[in-house]
């Protein structure tokens, strides 16, 4: 067994990409895993490459009603969560003047408006647990602009402002909050990148995953608020 045998994970976005690779690295530790994304058979083939045990959960992190839903599920199961990592995301790669309304609130909602969401239902269900742990998989444009990234980049700042503001708030509480910053990283969410040499300097998502076990793996006494991690090459 590893060091997480006895928590209960849940990874938004679990279905592939870096959500997968954190859950796989979860499950290695041991973890009890729950994987939510919007694609069933994605998340069923998801759950295949674990070897412990794994609960799949359909949904959209943008509908309050599936958030909802998520957690009753968690809650109905486990009774407690102890690891949230809130890694769903989209992004949009376009000139800010060409970017539309739709495609701003898609980034909005999806990598901003969903952590609300998580975190809030969330909460009663962390408050059962031991070692509670919040991680949010944000980017290294949550600091960081880059030129046709305009939807991407307000979601994400405004994700690290939000972690910020929860981590000061639930410090009492003994909940930790790590927000992971990650640079280009190969998986299908490069595709809408326009860089096409990126996919050969880009991070695998595993190197990303490790951080994110090794944030949760610190003791208690110590908290990983927030990390990069970018290719050696740098940004791109
Ligand atoms: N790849 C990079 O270069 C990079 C760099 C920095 C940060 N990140 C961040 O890392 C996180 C993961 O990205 P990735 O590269 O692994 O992307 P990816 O391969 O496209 O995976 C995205 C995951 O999120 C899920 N998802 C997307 N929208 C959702 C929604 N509305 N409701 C529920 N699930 C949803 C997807 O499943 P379904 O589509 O089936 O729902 C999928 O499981 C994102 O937050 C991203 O911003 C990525």
């Amino acid at each position: 067994m590893g060091q997480l045998g006895d928590r209960i994970a849940l990874v938004t976005g679990g279905s592939r990409g870096i959500g997968l690779a954190i859950a796989r690295a979860l499950d290695h530790e041991g973890a009890a895993l729950i994987l939510v994304g919007r694609d069933s058979k994605a998340l069923r083939e998801a759950r295949r490459t674990l070897s412990g045990p794994a609960e799949v959960c359909r949904g959209d992190v943008r509908r309050p009603n599936d958030v909802r839903r998520i957690f009753e599920q968690a809650r109905r199961r486990h009774r407690r969560l102890d690891i949230l990592v809130n890694n769903a995301g989209m992004f949009t790669y376009k000139p800010f003047i060409k970017t539309s309304l739709t495609e701003w609130e898609n980034n909005l909602q999806t990598n901003l408006t969903s952590l609300f969401l998580a975190i809030q239902a969330a909460l009663p269900l962390m408050a059962r647990s031991r070692s509670p742990h919040i991680v949010n998989v944000l980017s290294i444009s949550a600091r960081s602009a880059f030129p046709n990234c305009s939807a991407y980049t307000a979601s994400k700042f405004g994700a690290l402002g939000l972690t910020r503001v929860v981590r000061q708030e639930l410090r009492p509480l003994g909940i930790r909050v790590t927000a992971v910053l990650p640079g280009v990283t190969n998986t299908a969410m490069l595709s809408a990148f326009g860089d096409k040499n990126a996919r050969a300097k880009a991070l695998d998502p595993e190197d990303v995953a490790k951080v994110v076990v090794g944030a949760i793996l610190q003791p208690p006494r110590a908290s990983v608020e927030e990390i990069s991690i970018l290719p050696s090459s740098g940004v791109f």
